[in-house]
């Protein structure tokens, strides 16, 4: 990563990728409004908010997967409207999605290369180089620590985690400078997080600039220089990591004063005894475990998804 890590050095100021104002509809619904974010090489920013919030529209912007309606991107200095998701990657901005796209049964070699096969011979003997195939991706995956016993295996047998960690590898590999992530993290257990939170880390530390999607505010601040804050489409905050506290950052994404309005609401329909077998007790209960946020957060991250972690 020799090249990211000489531009980097060499320009220093200038964002690798920068949004300003940016709006984004779909139909009539908004989805974005007058939101800005930036990421430089050799950092990490964090993108937060609840589900519906507007995180995966946002990175799809970056990823070239749609249009803003309204605003400004920039990429590395210069204003860009991206085509297509082909002309981001031209530009060394590489997106795992929440969803992998990897073909299961296929061996993480062959998933490593999918669309970029190197090939040898000439002619009728031209063939894939499956040689090179094998060794680079052990290489790779082993400079990023990753010691995978057998690339053959189907990268279906992978954990959800160890399937992160090698898309990470293989946008590093590929010579990304950006490197975007929808909720990496949300379908895995503690240990698993962990784990891809050290991976994408080690991008960071190649040089490459780091966008990362999470509605944790804890995998956030783990590794997060920036944090923007999403709420329904708007922004409901921007931080420098010395500038917010992770339990700043926690409560700001709980919605405190929300979560203390439902509480009072909840009591009031208590007291209101309206036959609906809602009793005093219950509803009390219901307000002190109701603000589902941070409760249900807990669960997710924790949901016990192929915890099998083999390291
Ligand atoms: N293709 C789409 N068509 C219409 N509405 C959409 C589409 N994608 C997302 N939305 C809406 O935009 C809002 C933001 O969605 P999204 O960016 O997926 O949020 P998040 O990733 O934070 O959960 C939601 O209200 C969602 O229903
Ligand atoms: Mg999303």
């Amino acid at each position: 990563m020799t090249t990211t890590e000489t531009t980097a050095a060499a320009t220093g100021a200038s964002a690798l990728v920068k949004l300003a104002g940016v709006a984004k509809y779909y139909g009539n619904i908004r989805a974005l409004q007058d939101v800005s974010l930036e990421v430089s090489a050799g950092e990490i920013t964090c993108v937060l908010g609840d589900n519906g919030a507007g995180k995966s529209t946002l990175i799809k912007i970056i990823a070239g997967l749609h249009r803003h309606d309204a605003g400004t991107f920039e990429i590395e200095g210069e204003e860009t409207v991206l085509a297509n998701p082909r002309a981001a990657l031209d530009h060394g901005i590489a997106t795992v999605y929440q969803d992998l796209a990897v073909v299961p049964l296929m061996p993480v070699w062959r998933n490593f290369f999918l669309g970029s096969e190197p090939t040898k011979g000439r002619g009728p003997l031209r063939r894939l180089d499956v040689d090179l195939m094998r060794r680079t991706t052990r290489d790779e995956l082993l400079r990023m620590g990753i010691d995978l016993r057998d690339v053959d295996q189907p990268i279906g047998t992978l954990s959800g985690g160890e399937r992160q960690c090698v898309a990470i590898a293989r946008a590093v590999h590929f010579g990304a400078k950006v490197l975007v992530l929808d909720e990496p993290t949300a379908a895995l257990g503690v240990k698993q997080s962990g784990v891809v939170l050290k991976y994408v880390a080690a991008a960071r530390d190649a040089g490459l600039g780091v966008v990362l999607i999470t509605h944790n505010p804890h995998h956030a601040y783990l590794v997060g220089d920036r944090f923007v804050l999403l709420k329904r489409g708007t922004m409901a905050g921007s931080h420098t990591r010395d500038s917010i506290t992770l339990d700043e950052l926690t409560r700001q994404m709980a919605g405190g004063s929300e979560l203390d309005e439902l509480s009072h609401e909840l009591e009031r329909v208590a007291e209101s005894g309206s036959g609906v077998g809602v009793t005093d007790a219950t509803a009390r209960g219901a307000g002190r475990t109701g603000p589902a946020g941070p409760a249900d957060q807990a669960s997710r991250t924790t949901a016990p998804t192929r915890d099998d972690t083999t390291r």
